[in-house]
């Protein structure tokens, strides 16, 4: 087991009803006007949004809103809002919805904070020295930017998406009611489920050895994932079945299943923002549709991980064979995928890339030649083109 540092700061409010506690977790911080960040629509139509302000002013707080992130959220959007922020002397950030509301909240919240273009931070130019508070009210489990110290922005100025992490941006508090996740679409909520699996399998999928404790908390977070995706593919009103998966979500990003380990291996991430900032697609089934590719790509660099993950995980029969063992764990994540409904190539996943587009998505997630990505196995721009080509 590696040296490790867990910083978890952020204070879970979880259950049914939580929340209408908002108004008195603001106002534990003494804050003077709250900055109310929503998405396209889905909270003002559940009615959740109004429950939020009227919270807020039975607390007594002073609130401005602004809404309109949209997944893969842009970067047009946090400028907006970093000058509303400053020019209404907004001091806190309340996010209502998913990791896309969360993060922009963040990014506002470092553009607050810090001077010059908030962009350097994403393009690490610079580092942020400070962010201001965050708050969040859920309704997705999936990204679990809730807890976690990263947050995603899109670029529309040539469609570049990356993400910055620091310990400031840590929300201070997460209200969890997984009612809230009871009006998500299908797809989102299959969506959400493996990307909370994917934020596990990453960090399992390293160099590590003797790792019993985070290797059983982690077998577990995922094997519980993918019973309760099935639960909510014929129930979606099943409470037990929400909870878990949200739970999951946060414990899956907050750095728990990464203690002890060399960090993971974030390559299937990367390649997915890729796809995200270019096609704009759900970032759960971007996962899920490289996924394979990128394993079948690096199995052979780490055989015995892969083989542990197949019979711990996917349940498969243990072999003298250890590379046929770790193949048959991968298909078997394959076949999950596909049985709720997720795509497991690009085709699946709706788009359709010419060769030049995989040449640019391979330039773009290997910054134009000058990153590798991965831990498994190391990967050049070349390794990128490959798998992008494997996974169309
Ligand atoms: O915008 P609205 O109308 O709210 O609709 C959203 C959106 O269309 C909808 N939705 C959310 N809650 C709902 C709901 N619809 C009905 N009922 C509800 N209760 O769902 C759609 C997706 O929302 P979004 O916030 O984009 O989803 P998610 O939480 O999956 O966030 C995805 C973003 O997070 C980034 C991703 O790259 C992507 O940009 N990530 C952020 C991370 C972090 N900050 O730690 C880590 C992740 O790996 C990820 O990269
Ligand atoms: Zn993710």
């Amino acid at each position: 087991m590696n040296q490790f540092q867990y910083y978890t700061p952020t204070k879970v409010i979880f259950g049914k009803g939580t929340e209408e506690e908002a108004g008195e977790l603001v106002k534990e911080y003494g804050c003077k006007k709250v900055l109310v960040h929503y998405g396209s629509g889905s909270v003002k139509k559940s009615g959740l949004l109004d429950r939020i302000f009227r919270s807020l002013e039975t607390a007594g707080i002073a609130y401005i809103s602004l809404g309109g992130v949209v997944p893969n959220p842009r970067l047009s959007l946090v400028y907006e809002g970093i000058e509303l922020c400053k020019k209404e002397e907004v001091d806190f950030i309340l996010a209502v919805g998913g990791g896309s509301v969360i993060d922009s909240a963040k990014a506002i919240g470092y553009g607050v904070t810090n001077e010059g273009d908030v962009w350097d931070f994403y393009e690490k130019k610079r580092t942020a020295q400070a962010c201001l508070p965050i708050g969040v009210i859920l309704t997705i489990a999936a990204a679990g930017s809730e807890m976690s110290d990263s947050s995603v922005i899109t670029k529309e100025e040539g469609w570049i998406k990356r993400g910055y992490s620091s310990n400031y941006c840590r929300p201070k508090f997460a209200v969890m009611n997984p009612e809230l996740t009871m009006t998500l679409p299908e797809y989102q909520t299959m969506s959400g489920c493996v990307d909370i699996m994917m934020h596990t399998m990453e960090r399992y999928l390293n160099h590590t050895e003797n790792m019993e404790l985070t290797d059983g908390i982690s077998e577990h977070l995922i094997r519980t994932v993918m019973k309760n995706a099935k639960i909510l593919l014929a129930d979606p009103e099943n409470y037990e079945a929400r909870a878990e998966v949200m739970w999951a979500g946060s414990l899956s990003h907050n750095g728990l299943t990464g203690c002890g380990t060399d960090g993971g291996d974030w390559a299937t991430h990367q390649l997915e923002h890729e796809l995200g900032g270019m096609f704009d697609v759900a970032h759960g089934a971007g996962l899920a549709a490289v996924w394979g590719s990128w394993a079948r790509y690096v199995v052979e660099a780490r055989p015995e991980r892969f083989a542990q993950f197949a019979v711990h995980v996917m349940g498969v029969e243990e072999s003298e064979d250890v590379m046929q063992t770790a193949q048959k764990g991968i298909e078997a994540m394959e076949v999950f995928f596909q049985s709720v409904k997720m795509p497991i190539t690009m085709k699946e996943l709706g788009i359709s890339p010419s060769d030049e587009q995989i040449a640019e998505l391979a330039e773009k997630c290997s910054f134009f030649g000058k990153r590798t990505i991965g831990c498994v196995k190391m990967l050049d721009r070349e390794d990128m083109r490959r798998i992008y080509m494997d996974a169309r």
